[in-house]
């Protein structure tokens, strides 16, 4: 049995998604029309990427956010799935003090690096008699001590915003193709919550979808992109997918096998509800690191970002020992 066709009984297990949804991923992009500003985007992440060869940079591709499925072409309405974008936010601020260059993919309004550390305008301005309008005492050295950080990396970071999954996906695509060009330096940590669902083009009402009667709507499933991105698009990358599971029983067992479907490096499994607390990194090597965060002044971001650190650079002389150049 091929890798795809065990790939798709494991989806298709239980599911009343019938397996023929299943395209080939480049089904997926002849479908699904880039997004407008992509040649723009990437030349952008082209130039950003080669400054930071340069410099012998590493370059972490961070993704964050849910993905949106449209489901009227006009849509009015659409599928999401769960991510508030804090995993992606605090791994950026720990990668960018780590010395690293990011990327940081995310999803539009989702939350955002140094800016998650300020409250509302509202709540940090008052109205004053000299200046008209100042920062609240009690919020001026907290945000005084962001914003230096802010002003420190914000030329290491190039932020890019996606709103859809075909967006998100494109855009994974252009990147991770980019990323390529510096071999092993180059981090993918996917922590986006990337919709399995989705309605092709042909098969979505142009209109909103009238309330008259019970809706029928179906899915097609989406192609793993892991595949083509280990395979094609970023071969030498370290590359960790993150996985998001609400039944324990299930978990560990799903990121071994992710691991063995997609043969990439590493998979951060978690629970939705304990995800702040504890995660699981399994590699493909086998070795399995529980991360378990008891510091309530810490964010398990931090562990989780000097583990994968770690473990970057030992990907690193172990491709350079391999390598035939000095
Ligand atoms: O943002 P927060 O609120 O802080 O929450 C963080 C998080 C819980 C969202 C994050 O830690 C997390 O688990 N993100 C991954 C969620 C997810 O998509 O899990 P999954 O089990 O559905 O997918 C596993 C992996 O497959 C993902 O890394 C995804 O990139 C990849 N995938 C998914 C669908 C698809 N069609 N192709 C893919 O390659």
């Amino acid at each position: 049995m091929s890798d795809l066709a065990k790939e798709m009984s494991v989806v298709n297990a239980g599911s009343s998604v019938s397996v023929e949804n299943m395209a080939h991923w480049n089904d997926f992009y002849n479908e699904v029309p880039a997004p407008l500003n992509y040649a723009e985007v990437i030349s952008g992440v082209r130039k950003f990427i080669q400054d930071a060869k340069q410099e012998c940079a590493r370059v972490a591709v961070v993704t964050s956010g849910g993905t949106m499925v449209p489901l009227e072409q006009l849509t009015v309405r659409f599928v999401d799935n769960f991510s508030s974008g804090t995993r992606g936010a605090a791994s950026t601020e720990y990668f960018l003090d780590e010395g690293y260059k990011v990327v940081f993919l995310n999803r539009q309004k989702s939350i955002q690096p140094y800016a998650r550390h300020i409250p509302s305008v509202l709540d940090v301005l008052e109205l004053d008699r000299e200046t008209n309008v100042k920062v609240k005492s009690c919020h001026a050295s907290k945000i005084q001590s962001v914003l230096e950080s802010y002003e420190k990396y914000k030329s290491s970071c190039f932020a890019i915003t996606y709103e859809s999954l075909g967006d998100y996906l494109w855009l994974l695509k252009g990147i991770s193709t980019e990323l390529n060009s510096i071999g092993a330096s180059g981090m993918l940590y996917l922590a986006a919550a990337v919709s399995d669902f989705y309605i092709p083009k042909n098969d979505m009402p142009e209109h909103k979808i009238q309330s008259d009667r019970r809706p029928e709507i179906t899915f097609s499933l989406v192609p793993k992109m892991l595949r083509p991105l280990v395979k094609e698009w970023a071969p030498e990358a370290y590359i960790i997918s993150f996985k998001l599971e609400t039944d324990p029983n299930i978990l560990l067992q799903k990121a071994e096998k992710a691991l063995k479907l997609y043969q990439h490096n590493m998979v951060i499994a978690n629970m939705l509800t304990t995800r702040k607390k504890t995660v699981t990194a399994v590699e493909r090597t086998g070795e399995v690191v529980k991360i378990d965060n008891h510091d309530e002044d810490k964010e398990i971001e931090s562990l989780i970002v000097n583990l994968v650190k770690e473990k970057h650079s030992k990907y690193i002389q172990e491709l350079s020992a391999k390598s035939p150049f000095p």
